[in-house]
């Protein structure tokens, strides 16, 4: 059997280990990590691995067998920016998954391995468009996708770029609030996948740390309303231009005070009573029914 076979098989081994790991039912999503190949998109190995108490591990060697685990691996590996988790990003793509057709808004890419992955599930009929913004990211980010025609990739800060409306915002930074322009482009009956953390939220390893300092909130638009439901604990790069003290500070109160699983609206605006508000920022709060 040639190399490229036997990755395939390693593939479609670790599609299935990495779903059973998300708890996620998902034969287009399965089928997406069984088909993208996650060594082009990480840079030439031997590759920092991720493990235990935050410290890189190089692998032996260069391959990609190595690559097709549940591990984090540094693509900015002196400023701590990895490439996430296969277990996590399918939990919560799973929460939001694109349709064959739809446009998905990748905020933080990175060099693009999860851009690739959404870009297999909205197919040639449907496109992502990829902010980074880390300029060096993002130049390898586009060369990944220079022959890719559904992938559009941007350089820049995307709480403030514009781009065209969205069925699927998926969000790879911790945020301290939801950014206007997320809420304002996203199409009626969009996903949006919000990260929050506090500002103990990015080097949080332990379990317990995580699940007090960062949530995903998945964000389901209809109309003016919008639905949230927390999906996940989270420890995660901040993002650029979602985060401000008077926020940070209200977020890790809230997260002292527990309840982000109850969560079940995002409003903007001033009006909701504090005592049905888990997290009040200035124009928006996380709330309860
Ligand atoms: C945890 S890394 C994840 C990268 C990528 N999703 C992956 O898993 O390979 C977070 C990324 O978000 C980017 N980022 C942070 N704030 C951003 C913003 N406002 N707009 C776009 N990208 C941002 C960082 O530069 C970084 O590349």
């Amino acid at each position: 059997m040639d190399r490229e076979a036997e990755l395939r098989i390693i593939r479609a081994a670790y599609a299935k280990q990495i779903l059973a790991a998300a708890r996620a039912d998902n034969p287009r999503l399965e089928a997406a990590l069984a088909a993208i190949r996650r060594e082009d998109f990480l840079g030439p190995g031997p590759w920092p691995m991720l493990r235990g108490l935050g410290e890189y591990v190089t692998t032996p060697d260069a391959d990609p067998v190595y690559l097709y685990t549940d591990n984090l691996f540094g693509i900015l590996p002196e400023r701590r920016l990895n490439n996430g988790q296969p277990s996590l990003h399918a939990r919560l793509i799973d929460q939001a998954p694109p349709a064959a057709g739809e446009h998905v808004v990748h905020i933080g890419t990175g060099t693009g391995y999860y851009t690739a992955i959404m870009a297999h599930l909205t197919g040639p009929s449907g496109r992502v468009t990829g902010i980074e913004y880390e300029p060096e990211l993002a130049a390898r980010a586009r060369a990944n996708f220079a022959a890719s025609s559904n992938v559009d990739i941007v350089e820049g800060d995307g709480t403030a770029i514009p781009f065209d409306q969205a069925d699927v915002i998926y969000v790879n930074a911790g945020c301290t609030r939801p950014a206007e322009n997320w809420l304002d482009r996203l199409a009626d009956g969009g996903r949006l996948i919000l990260p929050m953390t506090s500002d103990k939220g990015f080097q949080a390893a332990a379990p317990e740390r995580m699940a007090s300092s960062g949530a995903v909130f998945r964000i389901e638009r209809r109309g003016h309303d919008y639905f949230a439901s927390w999906i996940s604990a989270v420890a995660i790069f901040p993002c650029a231009g979602s985060r401000d003290e008077v926020s940070e500070r209200a977020l890790a109160d809230a997260f002292e005070k527990g309840g982000w699983q109850k969560v079940t609206r995002l409003y903007r605006g001033e009006e909701i009573a504090d005592e049905r508000c888990w997290v009040r920022g200035p124009g928006w709060c996380l709330a309860y029914d």
